[in-house]
């Protein structure tokens, strides 16, 4: 077996995609390996979110040229959002690169190694390829795990790349998912998270079409699985539908990601997000309505050309109003090849990062509320292992996603939902007390608090 080393980057979905890679390269011989220096294949699989996670990439590229000098047999290629995005500056920054391809060339990824292997150099793969599932998960056995759903996105924010790093909006077909979903639960899995760009899109693509909801509802069907999650829902495409769904099918979790942006109607139109800052607040109200206790979570860009300090108080507004349990606060990035880049009225760096740290001081404050009214209150908790701090302690994950930590020998408790009594949160996590081992699995937070 040869080796095969992968360092990933950036969001959910590239863990998964680098899954898939493993999985797909394991068929070829080759197995993972922790260090680079073990390795024949390194691969990067990266991302371009913003201008910090690319320079991540140089620095690390700049590492592996050493590598590669001692042992110019190794093979070094970069898959990803960089790779799509970036493959230009990528072979003049670091022309000992073997391969390159991007996050939709993912299938073929067995056929372009053995293209280097047979002596191409420098092969660049841009384009499309099927899509393909986890072949074999390198890992089995865990608790939780991330299921890409759908592809691509067909949204066209004016600050974001990924409409052209991970090409068009595609769905995987539910039958595809659900076996997925199944082999996992199988080997032990307790939690799925369904990703996707605009997961909310789900299926619209298909034929016969379907929808999120819908497969929400196939998911939960599935025996051993405890907890479904989804992420990232677009409040476009935010339906009556699927919020009755995270109401009724009870492994869905009640916790919406529903990324804000800006809480100003001139810059969400400059965004070209679809909605206004009333639409978003009237969807909040519906989901709290709808659902009761929800644990609510978002992400906001501050410094987005023409942001005004109007404009970004419009924002710091939204946020007191919605009460977030955790906010994702960006500085605005200028990415290539995206509309925004090009505005002429970019913000400087000091104003982003005044709103940035200004916004995080709120974002902190609502969520330490959100935090301190869960005090009190017997929540079930999936048991996941031991106290990072303190090994005598069991550590687990609220429905609404919060780190648990409670004394009781975790051994014999892992991958089960205990009751817990919550006394004390802090900043980063709750402490809580043991009240009873295994309480029914899908039993509401709120029918317990
Ligand atoms: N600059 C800063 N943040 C960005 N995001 C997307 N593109 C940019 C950019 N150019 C943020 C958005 C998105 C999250 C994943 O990253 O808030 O929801």
């Amino acid at each position: 077996m040869a080796k095969l080393h992968l360092i990933t980057y950036g969001c959910q979905m590239n863990e998964y995609d680098s899954e898939r890679v493993a999985g797909l390269l394991k068929a070829e011989h080759y197995d993972l390996c922790e260090r680079p220096e073990d390795a024949d294949l390194i691969l990067l699989n990266t991302c371009s979110i913003r201008e910090k996670a690319e320079d991540k990439v140089f620095s690390q590229l700049g590492a592996l040229k050493r590598l590669k000098r001692a042992r110019p047999d190794v093979i070094i290629g970069v898959m990803g959002c960089m790779a799509q995005l970036q493959r230009g500056r990528i072979q003049e920054r670091a022309p000992f690169v073997d391969l390159v391809f991007g996050s939709p060339a993912i299938a073929r990824v067995g056929e372009l190694v053995a293209r280097v292997k047979g002596g191409e150099r420098a092969v660049l793969e841009t384009g499309e390829s099927p899509l393909v599932k986890i072949t074999a998960r390198p890992e089995t056995g865990r608790l939780r795990a991330f299921v890409t759903v759908m592809e691509g996105c067909e949204k066209h924010c004016t600050f974001c790349v990924v409409p052209t790093t991970r090409g068009r909006e595609r769905s995987h077909p539910p039958e595809a998912i659900v076996a997925e979903i199944e082999e996992l639960a199988a080997a032990g899995c307790r939690e799925v998270t369904l990703l996707g760009q605009t997961v909310n899109a789900y299926g619209r693509d298909l034929d016969p079409p379907t929808d999120l909801a819908a497969l929400l509802e196939q998911v939960d069907a599935i025996a051993g699985i405890e907890r479904i999650r989804f992420t990232t829902s677009n409040p476009y495409n935010l339906t009556p539908r699927l919020i009755r769904a995270i109401r009724d099918v009870p492994k869905v979790v009640e916790y919406l990601h529903l990324p804000l942006q800006s809480g100003s109607d001139r810059v969400l139109e400059r965004m070209h997000r679809g909605y206004t800052r009333a639409r978003y607040l009237e969807l909040i109200d519906e989901v709290k309505e709808t659902v009761g206790e929800i644990a609510l979570s978002t992400d906001i860009i501050v410094g987005f050309p023409g942001e005004t300090d109007e404009d970004f108080a419009e924002t710091v507004d939204v946020v007191e109003r919605v009460g977030y349990d955790n906010a994702f606060v960006f500085r605005y990035s200028r990415r290539p090849g995206t509309p925004a880049a090009d505005m002429p009225d970019q913000v400087a760096d000091e104003v982003k990062a005044r709103r940035n740290a200004e916004l995080l001081a709120v974002t902190g404050r609502v969520a330490a509320e959100r935090s301190r009214r869960l005090e009190g209150r017997v929540l079930p908790v999936l048991v996941d292992g031991t106290s990072r701090m303190d090994a005598r302690e069991a550590s687990g994950r609220t429905r609404c996603n919060r780190v648990v930590n409670f004394e009781a020998g975790s051994a014999g408790l892992v991958g089960s939902v205990v009751a817990v009594r919550i006394t004390q949160a802090l900043p980063h996590s709750l402490r809580g007390t043991l009240v009873d081992a295994g309480i029914p699995a899908a039993l509401p937070a709120a029918a317990l608090g």
